[in-house]
């Protein structure tokens, strides 16, 4: 059935894809400080810095959004933990003033929240584990998390793993990119082989946000691949999928770098409960491999 829709974040990696699969008969607001580029014709834009109050109130008051998709963020681990003020102000602080507003207008909320709340030493976590955050980032999206519980009582709060892809619109922090670039100029990549993650390619993502703005589940959710892994090992795969030897991939361990925000361990997140939910199919990594690249050509 046709929405009225607000997507934060469209900008970004995961808001491309957001907005390139929202369905035709959606009409979707889509916000961020920069310009869009390739938008599907549905798509409206609105340029907005969302840490702006006045405006942020004035763009609800215009749109009467019937769901709102909030993905916004530094999603930069590194730069969350050196600009502290501007992570809160994005990451926490507007979180809980979108939510409130929804909440008014009765509108769902729907959140990207991380596996970065988790500090790394149990692995495998499911919606129910106590949250344990170990860096600044996934400090912010526990609060956000937090604030969202106490003023909204529709919303859906995701829980994201790492995600991988390349930009299905526009741009974004695909590391995929530069892995093949790297792979191709016969340049070596280090890659941790401390990180454990289940890592959701950004089209089924994109799907499974869409999804969760479409239907009422409200709490927290897991949507992450159905592969749990090493980074390292994730990275030799990916070289393998592309054709590449994977003698260019070399194992690190990211705590061991210096001036780098602390990384979790293991924090896969456990999808079965979303597999459940939802009807979008959560892939092994290889099969979400074969999705990433096709999408491609
Ligand atoms: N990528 C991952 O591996 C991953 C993993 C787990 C969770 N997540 C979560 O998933 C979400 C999307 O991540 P992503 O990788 O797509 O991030 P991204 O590519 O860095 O995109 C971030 C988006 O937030 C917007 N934004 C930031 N500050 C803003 C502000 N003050 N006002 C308005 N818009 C603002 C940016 O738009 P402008 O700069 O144009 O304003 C951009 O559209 C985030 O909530 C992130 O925490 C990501």
């Amino acid at each position: 059935m046709s929405k009225r829709i607000l997507v934060t974040g469209a900008s970004g990696f995961v808001g491309g894809s957001v907005l390139h699969f929202a369905p035709a008969d959606w009409e979707v607001h889509a916000c961020s400080r920069s310009a869009l580029s390739n938008a599907p014709s549905n798509v409206i834009h609105h340029a907005i810095d969302l840490c702006e109050t006045e405006a942020t109130a004035a763009l609800f008051e215009a749109v009467k959004p019937e769901v709102v998709l909030h993905i916004a963020a530094i999603a930069n681990i590194d730069y969350s933990e050196i600009n502290t003020d501007e992570a809160v102000a994005i990451n926490t602080e507007c979180t809980g003033r979108l939510a409130l507003l929804a909440q008014k207008a009765g509108a769902r909320f729907v959140f990207c929240s991380t596996d970065n709340v988790f500090d790394g030493a149990a692995g495998n976590y499911d919606e129910i584990f106590p949250v344990s955050p170990i860096n600044f980032y996934g400090r912010t999206k526990v609060a956000a998390e937090v604030l969202i519980h106490e003023v909204h009582t529709n919303a859906a709060i995701a829980r994201v793993a790492l995600v991988i892809g390349l930009p299905v619109m526009g741009s974004g922090n695909s590391f995929l990119i530069k892995m093949e670039e790297n792979l191709r100029n016969g340049t070596a990549i280090e890659i941790p082989e401390n990180e454990i993650r289940s890592p959701i390619d950004v089209i089924t993502l994109g799907k499974s946000l869409l999804e969760l703005a479409d239907n009422d589940y409200h709490g927290v959710i897991n949507l992450a691949g159905s592969t749990a892994l090493n980074r390292y090992d994730m990275a030799r795969q990916i070289a393998t999928k592309l054709g590449f030897s994977t003698e260019l991939v070399k194992p690190i361990n990211s705590n061991a770098l210096q001036g780098r925000a602390p990384r979790p361990d293991d924090v896969s997140l456990n999808n079965e409960f979303a597999r459940e939910v939802l009807k979008t199919p959560f892939p092994e990594l290889d099969e979400a491999l074969d999705i990433i690249f096709n999408a491609k050509s």
